[in-house]
């Protein structure tokens, strides 16, 4: 049973400046609700309370958002904004959440790794928040978790992407299980290939389930040339041991790291909640 979600959210989010020059990447709203509540609620969905989160410099906002603000509770309270913190307070009341701090930036590997204090030696999702998702029926941790409890393995999340579009994303090559079309045995995997690279456009997003000895091996995976430890490097060894899957969820995806993901997710938003 996966019981913890870790939110690597230290990142500079360099694309969104001067908006993240003091605001945390993960708390731009889409609407109304910022991306990392987004992901909480996700998560909860999934049946996980405890949420641990990879925080960093500038990022107190974030520990704020989920504590209770009684002050402001008590101030709009009988009024009809009262229902406008709601959806937040079932969050802060029905989760646990811990936190740790990435002293340097050394990329998302990194940052899982820092989460190991919050983890242990238990399976675990991972969830980037500027991976929006949404779905019909079940959320993609839902869908990645029942994959998990059939093989028992690391499983990553995949949708296909624009050949030209791949140097943006880590990229998986693999070999098809089960007469599924959705469900690969990863055999590779490569780091914003250039589109002449690439092994094939099935693109990995912010969705993951890991087994703990990634973190044995996230200390011993190399920096790239960037300088920064790559989560896909660390999961190119379990691949090569057959212990990687690659699913393709059922699902709408916004790139909300970067300025057009980010405009879509808004505008899908809100003609669903009908405001245009
Ligand atoms: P990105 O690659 O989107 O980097 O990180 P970024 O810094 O957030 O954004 P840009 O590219 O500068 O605009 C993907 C995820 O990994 C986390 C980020 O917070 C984001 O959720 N991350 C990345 C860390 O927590 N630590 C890191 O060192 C790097």
């Amino acid at each position: 049973m996966i019981k913890k979600c870790l939110f690597p959210a230290a990142g500079f989010g360099t694309r969104f400046l001067p908006a993240t020059k003091a605001v945390p990447k993960e708390m731009l709203p889409i609407l109304t609700k910022p991306l990392l509540q987004y992901a909480v609620e996700e998560a909860l969905d999934a049946g996980m309370s405890n949420m641990a989160i990879v925080t960093g410099k500038g990022k107190r906002a974030i520990e704020d958002h989920f504590d209770r603000a009684l002050e402001l509770e008590t101030k709009i309270q009988g009024t009809q904004k009262e229902v406008l913190l709601k959806e937040i307070n079932a969050v802060c009341n029905n989760a646990t959440f811990t936190y740790v701090r990435q002293k340097q930036m050394l990329g998302l590997g990194h940052a899982i790794l820092t989460g190991e204090a919050l983890i242990g030696n238990e399976p675990f999702a991972v969830h980037l928040a500027d991976d929006l998702c949404t779905s019909e029926n079940d959320s993609v941790l839902t869908q990645i978790i029942q994959v998990y409890n059939k093989y028992q393995c690391s499983i990553v999340a995949i949708e296909e992407v624009p050949t030209d579009q791949t140097h943006k994303y880590g990229l998986i090559a693999g070999d098809l299980v089960d007469n599924t079309n959705d469900t690969y045995r990863v055999t590779d995997m490569i780091e914003k290939p250039a589109p002449k690279d690439t092994p094939t456009n099935m693109a990995i997003i912010g969705r993951y389930i890991l087994t703990p000895d990634i973190f044995n091996i996230l200390k011993q995976t190399k920096p790239d040339k960037g300088g920064e430890i790559q989560i896909t490097d660390a999961l190119l060894t379990q691949a090569k041991q057959g212990r990687v899957i690659a699913y393709k969820f059922k699902g709408k995806w916004f790139d909300c790291g970067s300025i057009q993901g980010y405009l879509e997710a808004t505008n899908y938003f809100a003609k669903q909640q009908g405001i245009i």
